[in-house]
């Protein structure tokens, strides 16, 4: 088929770039248009980029010119990865001209007609999209991606919650430094330390985990009813953010038997031919040191959720820690998943 032409919104940001490290070469879409602030629009990509990723900037892109973020673009879908305030402004424009918008920010994810998705675990939640058309008069649609932490977190509960069913979830967070965009905390701040504060991360972790675990009934989403206590961290990783959590069930199975769910898990099947849809969304590993960031995180092109240390828990059930890469699942590679999503059901 031919390819769609997709726009970055945001593409010389920390998420931003691995848009355009995913697309330079994907069998569907082709990017046709790149933005950023006023600090870099007009300027030849590849010069105005502080490029952060290991690969070069993919040639042809690198020669494209960054243009503002207004409903001229010429593209079909465009991937946002705009900071909170410029997305709470601009993803409803785009939406209302007829663009499919693909979001990672935060502004929308909470809205009742807006699916906030990970495809594997509830993409029934696009049914949402029918009292969006209703609500709003839009030429296009808003999707959005969760919370990187919360992808993490969820990815790792649901395939446990379909069979023994979460109750309450004591989880702390050790979150990488690219969580917080580019140039991010200071160094100053974070080498040799830990941070145990991340303002308003836990409150979107928990909001967001409920609303991902909810159910889709009678053309609405209704959140889960999960008992839920967050402390977050930012900790000097680069990439990756690792959970710690303690949980509790109404039927509370063994480490083996978790072990086993987890490990046969392949979330819906509707997802297992689109491109970017990894062959197990989540991986187990039995080593008691894993899983770790820098070894774990990049395990199926950095679309798996590794989990580690499943363990009997002394005050809740079980014990288990996961490990998530917060630009690729948990932002870029998880937004190209649900835009594949879309494209499979016919919204384009
Ligand atoms: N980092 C993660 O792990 C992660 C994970 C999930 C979700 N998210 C979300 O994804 C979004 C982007 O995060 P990030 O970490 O990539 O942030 P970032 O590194 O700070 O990048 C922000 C990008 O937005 C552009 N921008 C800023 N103001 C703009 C405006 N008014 N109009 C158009 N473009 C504007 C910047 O362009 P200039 O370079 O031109 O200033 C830059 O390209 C945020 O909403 C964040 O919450 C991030």
């Amino acid at each position: 088929m031919d390819k769609i032409p997709v726009g970055v919104l945001g593409a010389t940001g920390a998420v931003g770039q691995r848009f355009v490290q995913l697309l330079a070469d994907h069998p569907w879409f082709e990017i046709t248009a790149l933005t950023g602030s006023e600090r870099t629009t007009g300027g030849v990509y590849r010069e105005v980029c502080r490029w952060v990723l290991d690969e070069d900037i993919p040639e042809a892109i690198g020669e494209m010119t960054v243009q503002e973020t207004d409903p001229s673009l010429p593209a079909k879908i465009l991937f946002s990865a705009l900071p909170t305030r410029a997305a709470k402004s601009m993803e409803p424009e785009l939406s209302a001209a007829g663009f499919v918008v693909c979001s990672n920010a935060s502004a929308y994810r909470q809205e009742p007609d807006v699916p906030l998705i990970i495809p594997e675990v509830n993409g029934e939640h696009l049914g949402l999209l029918e009292q969006q058309k209703a609500n709003r008069d839009w030429n296009g649609l808003l999707v959005t991606s969760p919370n990187c932490t919360a992808t993490g977190l969820v990815m790792a509960l649901k395939p446990l919650d379909q069979v023994y069913a979460v109750r309450q979830v004591f989880a702390t967070t050790l979150q990488a430094v690219s969580g917080a965009g580019y140039p991010g905390v200071p160094y100053l701040d974070i080498i040799d330390n830990i941070i145990p504060n991340i303002p308003g991360e836990a409150e979107k972790i928990g909001q967001e985990t409920q609303l991902l675990m909810g159910k889709f009934e009678a053309g609405k989403r209704v959140p889960a009813d999960i008992g839920l206590s967050i402390q977050t961290n930012r900790v000097p990783v680069i990439d990756g953010h690792t959970v710690n959590m303690s949980i509790k069930f109404e039927k509370p199975p063994t480490p083996e038997e978790a072990i086993q769910v987890l490990r046969e898990y392949r979330g819906s099947v509707e997802i297992a031919d689109l491109p970017s849809a990894p062959d197990k969304p989540v991986l187990v590993r039995l080593e008691p040191d894993r899983p770790q960031p820098r070894r774990d995180r990049d395990t199926s092109q950095g679309m798996s959720v590794t989990v580690g240390s499943i363990r009997p828990d002394p005050l809740l059930d079980l014990r288990m820690i996961s490990v998530v890469h917060n630009t690729l699942r948990g932002a870029a590679s998880g937004s190209i998943l649900n835009a594949e999503l879309l494209v499979s059901r016919g919204y384009l």
